[in-house]
């Protein structure tokens, strides 16, 4: 159980670990490439972990050199029929990403997870490369995990997803790799493109606009890839210290990519004193040091395009946005209901225990601050991010927010408690 309590302000530079959706890719990515490619900044957190065990199930060898890891890329079809099915764990991530890669392989393979990952929509996934030739079975004939993926001899599809989604634009793409003639992923909203970025830098043939991608079966080649740390998580420091009058925090070598940054921006807007420093660019993505300076925030409304730069950034945005002055009303955000937990729900359900004046809407929420914070027992729901967003929140408490169920941070940010503990003042 985590246990936070009010602090006097935020303040110190540190490091957090590496961004989780370019450290799936980067393995993934080299596991099919052509030769020897090595990844630093790795995320070891529970999800990317899964990622390399499949991989492992899959064939590939990964030398673990501690600061890096050694990946013998196996080139397009060089991958094995894995023994038993692939377990993703808590990972929508490695799951989705996963089955565009299985559905161009010449065996059949079984890819599940945890009791989370068996609950959320895989149609999303399945139906595209269904129409570009796999045979995929779902649990129960429905397109929920376990899925029995038997790759096949693809061709490339136009398709427009339904939903903005990274995962679901990856899986297209990676399954393109495989298939006859081009793909082409168009999008309503532009989502996080690292695998664009990626599949460019390994010498993919890839075409990529803002709404629009297009790609040809290309060999890939191995490359060094630099995973920055990851804004994800460090949006959880950044918020409060903003939040908090008298706060001074650097965070360093970060992932700038402006499909991430929906954060900063809406900060900003909220009267936050953020600025970038030191931004740099390494295969195709920025990253940069994130210097912020807390004052008081005001609310906002958060939408439209805004949402995927920054959905994963919801639940920490809804506790800051307790101790804004003002509403904010956050819509367009229906995706929320099928994250590793329901966030919508759950949200309103714990921060409203914490005395925030939280109200649930169809596809988001609104939430009046400024609120007293009052402690209590509050429950993770087996949601990482959640679990952190209810801890940021303790710190504006006077009496204790104790979060059970906080171990699962470990799948996004291992070592999260301990890098707080280095940056609150009291
Ligand atoms: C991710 C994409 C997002 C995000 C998730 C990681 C990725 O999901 O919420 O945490 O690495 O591609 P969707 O693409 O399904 O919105």
């Amino acid at each position: 159980m985590l246990t936070t309590s009010k602090i006097g302000k935020i303040q110190g530079r540190i490091s957090v670990p590496g961004d989780k959706s370019i450290s799936h890719r980067a393995l993934m990515l080299l596991a099919i490439s052509r030769g020897k490619g090595r990844i630093s900044g790795f995320l070891r957190g529970a999800d990317c972990l899964s990622t390399m065990a499949c991989l492992e199930q899959l064939g590939l060898e990964i030398e673990d050199l501690g600061s890096e890891l050694v990946v013998y890329g196996q080139g397009l079809h060089g991958l094995r029929r894995p023994h038993r099915a692939l377990d993703v764990g808590n990972s929508g991530t490695t799951m989705r990403l996963l089955s565009g890669i299985l559905a161009g392989q010449k065996f059949p393979a079984a890819i599940t997870g945890d009791h989370s990952i068996q609950t959320r929509p895989m149609d999303r996934i399945a139906i595209p490369l269904r129409m570009m030739g796999a045979v995929i079975e779902g649990k129960a004939g429905r397109d929920l995990a376990p899925l029995l993926i038997q790759g096949r001899n693809l061709q490339g599809i136009d398709y427009t997803l339904p939903v903005a989604s990274a995962q679901v634009k990856s899986a297209i793409l990676l399954a393109g790799l495989y298939a006859e003639g081009e793909t082409v992923v168009r999008e309503p909203k532009p989502s996080r493109n690292h695998t664009e970025l990626m599949l460019a830098a390994l010498g993919a043939e890839i075409e990529s606009k803002t709404y629009e991608i297009r790609l040809r079966s290309s060999e890939l080649q191995a490359c060094d890839l630099q995973v920055p740390g990851d804004i994800s998580s460090a949006a959880f420091f950044i918020t409060p210290a903003a939040a908090m009058p008298g706060s001074h925090l650097i965070v360093k070598d970060v992932g700038l990519n402006p499909s991430r940054t929906g954060i900063i921006d809406v900060l900003k807007d909220m009267g936050a004193g953020i600025s970038l420093e030191n931004v740099t660019k390494l295969g195709g993505e920025l990253r940069g040091d994130v210097v912020v300076r807390g004052g008081r925030l005001r609310g906002t409304v958060i939408t439209g395009e805004m949402i995927p730069r920054l959905i994963d950034e919801i639940p920490v945005l809804a506790v800051v946005a307790s101790q804004a002055e003002g509403t904010t009303t956050i819509t367009g955000a229906e995706e929320l209901r099928v994250k590793e937990s329901d966030r919508i729900s759950v949200l309103v359900q714990e921060l409203g225990k914490l005395g925030v004046d939280i109200q649930e809407l169809a596809d988001g929420m609104q939430i009046k601050g400024p609120c007293a914070i009052q402690g209590a027992e509050v429950h993770s729901h087996g949601d990482h991010r959640l679990a952190m967003a209810l801890a940021v929140l303790g710190l504006f408490s006077r009496e204790p927010v104790k979060v059970r169920g906080s171990e699962c941070i470990d799948v996004s940010f291992p070592g999260f408690e301990k890098v707080l503990g280095q940056i609150i003042k009291y």
